[in-house]
């Protein structure tokens, strides 16, 4: 993988999320790593530094593992793992080795954990971490269309630390 720094980086990150999805990945304090899938994220500055975030509802089994750890990675696949995506979209690492079952293989150095298929990892140290609010929502159709059990995602701001690429810069 090559390193790029943020400012080099020419992804188009509207498609990358909305067409083709990410993994968002964290391992515990056990070593144990999971993963699923998001389309709804997104890359800009604040506080004078590079960041990333997600956001993970309460329900998700990758939520404690986002608790414990000190950094998340965002992966981009190579063409031809719709898949797997789907299948980290569905299935919970709570019932089912799902990893293995979508056919990634984890690179995994320290605490940070890529895949051999990625096209892109973004390496995340997590330096905000809040929930969303009912009252935040100015707009309150997405209370309904997206929250009917009030399952507000929490919000995790990532600092980024190395963005890895396949291709060649
Ligand atoms: C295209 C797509 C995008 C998704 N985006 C998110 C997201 O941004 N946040 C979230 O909490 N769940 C999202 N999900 C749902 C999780 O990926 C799904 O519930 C997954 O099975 C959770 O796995 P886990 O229980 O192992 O964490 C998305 C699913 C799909 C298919």
């Amino acid at each position: 993988m090559y390193e790029v720094l943020p400012k080099q980086w020419r992804d188009n990150v509207f498609s990358d999320l909305d067409d083709e999805w990410m993994l968002v990945t964290a391992s515990n304090k056990e070593g144990k790593i999971n993963t699923m899938t998001a389309s709804w994220g997104g890359f800009g500055v604040m506080w004078g530094r590079p960041i990333c975030f997600c956001v993970i509802r309460p329900q998700r089994y990758t939520y404690g593992f986002a608790e414990e750890a000190d950094r998340l990675t965002l992966t981009f696949l190579k063409k031809g793992f719709r898949e797997s995506l789907a299948l980290c979209g569905k299935k919970s690492g709570r019932d089912c080795d799902k990893i293995i079952e979508a056919g990634l293989h984890p690179v995994v150095c320290r605490d940070v954990v890529g895949f051999e298929e990625a096209r892109t990892v973004i390496v995340g140290r997590k330096i905000y971490v809040g929930d969303m609010k009912e009252n935040g929502f100015l707009d309150k159709s997405i209370i309904g269309r997206y929250y009917p059990t009030k399952d507000y995602h929490r919000l995790y701001v990532c600092e980024i630390e190395k963005i890895l690429t396949a291709e060649e810069p």
